[in-house]
Formats: structure tokens, sequence, C-alpha cells
């Protein structure tokens, strides 16, 4: 079984110290197999911003977690226009990591980060074609395990409720998603919207190929968007995906309801849903 904890736009600068402290309690006694961070590590791009985020991944590395980020729009500085054009992202290298496509296989699955965030289109996110090759070229190389892409941005506009929808697809996201079908992703993991939901890709696009599409809430910020702060706990067994939501309850994040989720040809379906199939059949 792979485990992983999926975390998003931490904010630090904009961030609660003992929502913090709780993230990295809940991580050592969860041992994931790797600790996926989907960008907005800062809240403006500060050097003391980016130093705080630094702190709180050496700690994670020192307790002997494997850790793999992406930059977000929040860690492009905004205001500094000469470094946002010109360096945009030499503050993250320096502090959060070096590369900007860092990929790792854990026994179970393989999981490939990509850099949506742009000095032009600040706010909105894009792949560019540089990216697409690697992706394909990348997971062409692993088993049979698998194939976990993460983003900043959602490469969705996501529903919220009926006919409401959060966000906007990524830039050019007919050619993001021929790309990620063609590379056989299996699972999407992003974040940005600060609201955590699940979806199979299949129900938001039609050109959409079979992957199973998990956006993270905001697990450290104190900028909300309707809901707790949250991560996810993701356990990967075989073509078995249970989520767990770990929602912060005023003193300790706290454990949701397990959601089970199997892959069913080119959809993801609930388990209790293709288990009860099975049984009819
Ligand atoms: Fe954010
Ligand atoms: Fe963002």
């Amino acid at each position: 079984m792979a485990r992983i904890f999926h975390l998003s736009d931490l904010h630090f600068g904009a961030h609660d110290e003992r929502l913090v402290e709780a993230v990295e309690e809940r991580i050592n006694a969860g041992r994931p197999d790797l600790v996926v961070i989907s960008g907005d590590f800062t809240q403006r791009a500060r050097t003391d911003q980016f130093e705080e985020a630094c702190a709180f991944l050496t700690r994670l590395r020192d307790s002997g977690h494997e850790v793999l980020g992406v930059p977000g729009n929040h860690d492009v500085p905004l205001y500094d226009v000469l470094r946002r054009f010109l360096s945009p992202l030499t503050r993250y290298k320096r502090y959060i990591d070096e590369t900007l496509c860092p990929f790792h296989e854990v026994p179970g699955a393989a999981v490939l980060g990509i850099n949506t965030a742009r000095s032009l289109t600040f706010k909105d996110g894009r792949i560019n074609e540089e990216q697409m090759e690697f992706i394909r070229s990348t997971f062409a190389r692993v088993g049979d395990v698998p194939r976990i892409l993460v983003t900043h941005h959602p490469l969705f506009a996501l529903p919220v409720s009926d006919g409401l929808e959060v966000g906007k697809a990524i830039g050019r996201q007919d050619l993001a998603l021929d790309s990620i079908g063609e590379a056989g992703v299996d699972i999407l993991l992003a974040g940005h919207n600060h609201r955590a939901s699940t979806h199979s890709a299949r129900d938001l696009a039609t050109r959409a190929g079979p992957a199973l599409v998990i956006q993270a809430g905001t697990a450290t910020s104190t900028r909300l968007r309707d809901e707790e702060q949250s991560f996810n706990q993701i356990d990967i067994e075989g073509r078995d995906v249970v989520l767990t939501i770990q929602t912060w309850g005023g003193s300790g994040f706290v454990a949701g309801d397990t959601q089970g989720y199997r892959r069913d040809g080119d959809h993801w379906r609930p388990i209790a849903e293709a288990e009860a199939d099975v049984e009819t059949a």
C-alpha cells in the first residue's frame, strides 16, 4: 500500500502556527510514504515567508519524511515586478526545491509534480508543450503502478453546488487533457481553490481520460473559502484509493469518513457501488 499525505496552500505569512504544529504531528503519526504539497507555500513570496516554509520542510525531512512540492501562484512575487518577470521562482528554488518537476517513486505509486504558476497570467495556471512531453516520457518509464500528477492549479473548473463552479480550467485545457490521457495518468492532485473535493475526470470534461481528481483544501492558511482547513490522507492499494479528509476541528485535525474509489475501466466509482454491482451480476 502507498500512503500519501496531500497538503496544499500552506500560505506561510498568513498561516496559523497551531495548525502547522498539528499537521506535523499528524504526519509523524501517520507515517506516509510521501508528503505532497501542491503549491502556495507562501502568502506573498517574501523571503521571510519562504524561510518559514523552508523550516517546516526541513523539520519534515529531518523526521524522515519524503516531500514533493510544486510552486503555486502565491510563490511568484506579485508586487515586485522586476523579480516577478526576470526571476519569478528564484526564491522558490532556493528555499523549497531546485527542481520544478520533481518525481518520486514510492512502493505502489509514481508521483510527478509540474509547475503551473506563471508570471504573466498571475492567477491562472498553464502547462506548456515541453511539460506535456515531460509528463509522457516520465510516466512511460514507470511500471504498472498508479501514476499521479501533481499541479497547483486544477485542470478543471470544479463544481461547488448546483450549476455553480469555482475557478477556471487550466490554460489550453484540451491539450493538457490529451497529454495526461496519453501518459496514462490515474490520479490528479491539486489545490488553489482552498476547497477539498473529489471527482471522476470524465464527469468534469468529456475529453478527459480516466483520472480521479482530488483537490486539497488549505492546510494551514487563515484565509478560508467556506470551509475549515484540511488535508488529504490517500491510501492506494492496487486499483482502490481510499481518501480520508483530515479537517481542523479547533484543537486538532479530525479524520472524516473515508471515501473509497475503485478504477472501473475509464471511470472511478465509489467502492461500495462497484462491489454492489459485482454482487448483483
Ligand atoms: Fe492558495
Ligand atoms: Fe493558488
